[in-house]
């Protein structure tokens, strides 16, 4: 019998909250601060190595209480066991939601249907980690005898995003006599551009798919092949060298040519933006070498582990996803900035928004109801400071409420001169003038002429995250990762969403493969679209026959 699920807006600390909220919207960080010196010591939060401080959010003491308390209605505690446990959480695709699995030690046990994964976890990390020593030494060879020294992984979304952020954040770990590019997109640029100055003799595609059925990667895979066979004569045959898959689907990786002796893979509780930790990462494993692999996979445990049993309060994602939904339906926020102070996480906003925006983009909750709430956020964001010099002036000074998240680290991989304090006095300052603005009376007192006053003012009251880390290593990426994953999974319980499936990249899927035979089709074909779309096809036919 299906179990009645209350609705969140019939929860008794939601309609709470929402009381809470009128007096707390008119509270200003500066007299939160005021009234409470110690406030800034008091809301921070130390665990699995991460420091988290989030006084600098617009909420008191008894905000925190309620919101707790909301994640204990909602069942939080629950459904984290749930996930851990291995219950096929993502209901809509009746799935094990088990990334949590992909970084648990050797001598743990997580059953699914019945069989302990992580033994089979291991043994594809280890086969990896064969693999990868091979490149490394030189020991696999391509085809023709020359040394791999590219290796292209082709991928797209959780097949790509996470190896490339990954491969960028840990650049100064890697192995710089080797080229590492990732090609994602249709578009035949991303192709030609990885390849123009490369030789197919020493190079290596990685094909990243889950389903091996992706119409992007497929197409690029295609297109790998021809430009390898172009060059490196020996048919079939010299693919072996030249090619591994990383999928699911053993079927369709043989049938693209691949030897299935060079595949590696994983399972289908393993959602692709949730992916990049499972031989997806093989890219990041050739790179950084299996040891470096290995303590980043450490670093992602700790964090689940922090996750798992650390009580609400002095839990970090709880608390960042508690807040995420804080503004998203009482302060109405739209968005959500990911501002890492530090240029090897120049690609990490890029990866947040997939498993951000995938996970928690939801208008149903799990037993089909629509919501009657906001979801999941937009998120966004650039390294700093590039951002303070660009969109910074709109969450200084603009009509929106964009809370941030800063992201920094106290040692630097790059010691020069005084950059890094340079760098990390910029974070604090930004957050601190976030908080607390200028007032029109500091402006005057400053000689400001009357007019320009209210230009000058900075309301302030504009909620920040500061995340401090040690510095950036495999270990920490790995906790940095885990903590957004978990977050995620946080804001998705309380929104009672199914935060793993992703059906709403479907439609436009099929949409495009009933279009490209019209694209390209010799005769006029019979259009049975709406007439923008039939007009967009007749011209672009029409434009692409021109000289
Ligand atoms: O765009 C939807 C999606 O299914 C993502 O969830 C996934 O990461 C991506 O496509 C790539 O899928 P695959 O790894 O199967 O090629």
């Amino acid at each position: 019998m299906a179990k009645q699920i209350i609705q969140l807006t019939e929860r008794r600390t939601w309609n709470a909250l929402a009381a809470h909220y009128d007096g707390v919207a008119r509270m200003h960080l500066r007299k939160l601060f005021a009234d409470d010196p110690k406030r800034g010591e008091r809301m921070t939060v130390e665990g699995a190595g991460l420091y988290l401080d989030y006084s600098k959010n617009r909420i008191t003491y008894e905000t925190l209480q309620l919101l707790l308390q909301l994640a204990d209605e909602s069942g939080l505690r629950r459904r984290i066991d749930a996930m851990f446990r291995g219950d096929k959480i993502n209901i809509t695709e009746n799935r094990a939601v088990l990334h949590v699995a992909l970084r648990a030690p050797i001598g743990a046990s997580i059953v699914v249907d019945g069989e302990n994964v992580v033994p089979a976890v291991h043994a594809v990390l280890d086969r990896m980690a064969d693999l990868s020593n091979r490149l490394r030494s030189g020991e696999w060879k391509g085809h023709t005898g020359k040394r791999i020294r590219n290796v292209i992984n082709v991928g797209i979304g959780g097949s790509d995003l996470g190896p490339v952020m990954a491969y960028e954040a840990l650049k100064r770990y890697s192995d710089r006599a080797m080229t590492f590019r990732f090609v994602s997109n249709v578009d035949a640029t991303d192709f030609a551009e990885a390849v123009q100055d490369l030789d197919p003799e020493e190079t290596l595609f990685i094909i990243s798919s889950k389903t091996f059925t992706t119409l992007e990667t497929m197409t690029n895979a295609h297109s790998a092949r021809e430009w390898l066979l172009a060059t490196v004569r020996g048919g079939e045959k010299s693919i072996a060298q030249h090619f591994v898959a990383v999928s699911t689907n053993r079927a369709e990786v043989a049938k693209f040519g691949i030897d299935t002796a060079n595949m590696f893979g994983f399972w289908d509780w393993v959602g692709g933006r949730y992916s990049m930790d499972s031989a997806i990462g093989l890219s990041t494993m050739i790179a950084i070498g299996p040891d470096n692999f290995r303590s980043m996979l450490g670093g992602f445990h700790v964090m689940d582990e922090h996750f798992r049993t650390a009580p609400f309060e002095r839990n970090l994602p709880v608390l960042m996803g508690l807040l995420a939904v804080w503004y998203s339906d009482f302060f109405g926020a739209q968005t959500a900035a990911v501002l890492p102070y530090e240029q090897y996480l120049k690609r990490f906003p890029a990866y947040l928004q997939q498993l951000t925006m995938e996970s928690n983009g939801k208008q149903v909750t799990l037993d089909g109801t629509g919501v009657k709430y906001d979801t999941g956020a937009i998120y966004w964001g650039e390294p700093g400071t590039n951002g303070q010099h660009s969109f910074y002036q709109l969450i200084h000074q603009g009509t929106r409420l964009i809370p941030c998240d800063f992201i920094a680290f106290s040692k630097t991989l790059n010691p020069l001169g005084r950059h890094h304090d340079m760098l990390v006095a910029n974070v604090f300052a930004q957050a601190e003038a976030l908080a607390f603005g200028k007032t029109a009376e500091e402006v005057k007192a400053e000689g400001t002429p009357d007019w320009l006053v209210p230009h000058r003012v900075f309301q302030g009251n504009r909620p920040s995250n500061t995340i401090l880390a040690d510095r950036l290593t495999p270990e920490s990426l790995g906790k940095l990762v885990a903590l957004y994953e978990h977050s995620v999974f946080t804001q998705g319980v309380i929104w009672n969403v199914d935060s793993f499936d992703q059906w709403g990249v479907e439609l436009g899927k099929i949409l495009a493969q009933r279009i490209i035979p019209e694209l390209e089709s010799k005769a006029e074909p019979a259009l049975n679209h709406d007439s923008s779309t039939n007009n967009l096809i007749r011209r672009y036919r029409r434009s692409k026959e021109e000289l």
